[in-house]
C-alpha cells in the first residue's frame, strides 16, 4: 500500500534549515510514502470570525489534512516554543470547533535546530496541542538535529552515513506507524 503524507515545514524564511531536513527525509523515506506540502505562508492569522465562513487558504488547508493518511512536522523551535507561522496553521486546521482536521490522523515531529538541544522543547510543545487535537504521535523514535551545514546539501543530499541511516530508521517507523494507525481504524482498508 502507498500512503499520502501531507507535510508541514514550520519555518517561513527561504533558507530555512528545516525545509533543507524536509528535503532529506523525503529522499530518504521508504518509496510506500507520497510526500505533499500543505503550505503555511499565506494563511491569515486565524479568528474564529472565520469559522462561519473560511476563506480559501483555511479551506485548502483542512482540505489537504484530511486527504492525507498521515501529517510529519518538520519544525524550528522558536524561543523554546513552536513557530508562530505553524501554530496560526494549527489552529486554522482544529477549526471550526467540532471540524478538526487533525483528528484521528497520525502525526510525526522533527526538527532541526543548529544547538544541540535540537527542538526538544518545541516537540514537547507540540506533543501537547496534538495530544488535545486527538492527533495519534509517533512517540519512539525521536529525532532532535542538530543541523550541520558541512552534512546536509540545500537539495537534501545528506553527506554523513550515520545521519543518514538515522533518518532513514525514523520515516521507516513513522511509515509503520502510519499503516498501523489506518489499519486499526479502517480494518480491511489497506
Ligand atoms: C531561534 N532559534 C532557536 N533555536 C533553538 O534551538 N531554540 C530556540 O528556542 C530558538 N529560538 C529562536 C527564535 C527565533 C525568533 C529565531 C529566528 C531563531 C534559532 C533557530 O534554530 C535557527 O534560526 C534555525 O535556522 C531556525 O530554523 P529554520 O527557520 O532555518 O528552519
Amino acid at each position: 500500500a502507498t500512503f499520502k503524507i501531507g507535510y508541514f515545514v514550520g519555518s517561513l524564511a527561504t533558507g530555512s534549515i528545516n525545509r533543507i531536513l524536509s528535503k532529506a527525509l523525503i529522499k530518504l523515506a521508504p518509496d510506500t510514502l507520497e510526500f505533499t506540502e500543505i503550505p503555511i505562508k499565506d494563511l491569515p492569522l486565524y479568528s474564529w470570525d472565520y469559522d462561519a465562513d473560511y476563506p480559501p487558504q483555511g479551506r485548502a488547508l483542512k482540505q489537504a489534512i484530511e486527504a492525507s493518511d498521515g501529517i510529519l512536522f518538520v519544525s524550528p523551535e522558536y524561543n523554546r516554543s513552536i513557530p508562530g507561522a505553524l501554530k496560526n496553521a494549527i489552529d486554522w486546521g482544529s477549526r471550526p470547533w467540532g471540524q478538526n482536521s487533525f483528528a484521528r490522523k497520525p502525526t510525526g515531529i522533527i526538527g532541526a535546530s543548529p544547538g544541540g538541544i535540537g527542538t526538544a522543547v518545541m516537540q514537547s510543545s507540540m506533543r501537547s496541542v496534538l495530544s488535545f487535537l486527538d492527533a495519534p504521535q509517533l512517540n519512539a523514535p525521536e529525532a532532535y538535529i542538530t543541523f550541520k551545514p558541512d552534512v546536509f546539501g540545500d537539495d537534501g543530499e545528506v553527506r554523513n552515513e550515520s545521519t543518514a541511516e538515522f533518518l532513514r530508521h525514523y520515516m521507516e517507523e513513522y511509515a509503520g506507524f502510519v499503516e498501523r494507525v489506518l489499519a486499526a481504524s479502517a480494518p480491511g482498508h489497506i
